[in-house]
């Protein structure tokens, strides 16, 4: 069983995915630490020196050729899903969740930490919200074809778990 955590930087993938794992026993792979694992570098030092374009190329060819652990629950970069078919891809071979959450509150969540992000870096308070408006629009229509949704303000493993299991279609 393999489920991918998708979803806008600061929703809670890696977090979540976290938790869920070692609570159900899965092993958990985050898909940004293996990308900077093979680049041999950080993202944001990828990026500088390669472009963004590279950096999805890089992203794809590892999400789709990772040596996944047969139970693998997998926190994937916030840009994946909507680069080539990366979504086609994750729908064909696991679970795919959209933890959604509102721009506010994704902003509210990356005030700290928009150094490692370089999409974010050079983002004072104000333009982090309007740029993250624009971004989730853009990619909405991507996450929204992930098999499950979820919000995630307040999201627990337990309730990410029932999800899972099939105990409820919408948390
Ligand atoms: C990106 C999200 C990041 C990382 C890169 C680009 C994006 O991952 O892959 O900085 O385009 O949304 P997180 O969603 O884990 O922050």
């Amino acid at each position: 069983m393999k489920v991918f955590l998708i979803g806008f930087m600061g929703c809670g993938k890696s977090t979540m995915g976290k938790r869920l794992a070692s609570k159900i026993g899965s092993s958990f792979v985050d898909l940004d630490h293996e990308v900077e694992q093979q680049a041999g570098s950080t993202i944001s030092a990828f990026f500088s020196a390669h472009g963004e374009e590279a950096f999805r190329q890089l992203e794809s060819k590892v999400l789709k050729e990772f040596p996944y652990p047969e139970h693998s629950i997998i926190a994937t970069g916030g840009g994946a899903p909507c680069y080539a078919d990366n979504m086609q891809w994750m729908n064909a071979n696991g679970t795919t969740v959209y933890i959604d959450m509102s721009p506010l509150a994704l902003a509210r969540r990356l005030e700290k930490g928009r150094e490692k992000r370089p999409l974010l870096k050079n983002l004072n308070d104000a333009e982090l919200v309007a740029f993250i408006e624009g971004k989730l629009a853009e990619r909405r229509s991507f996450y929204q074809q992930a098999q499950l949704m979820v919000d995630g303000l307040g999201l627990t493993a337990d309730a990410l778990n029932a999800l899972l299991q099939g105990k409820s279609s919408y948390l």
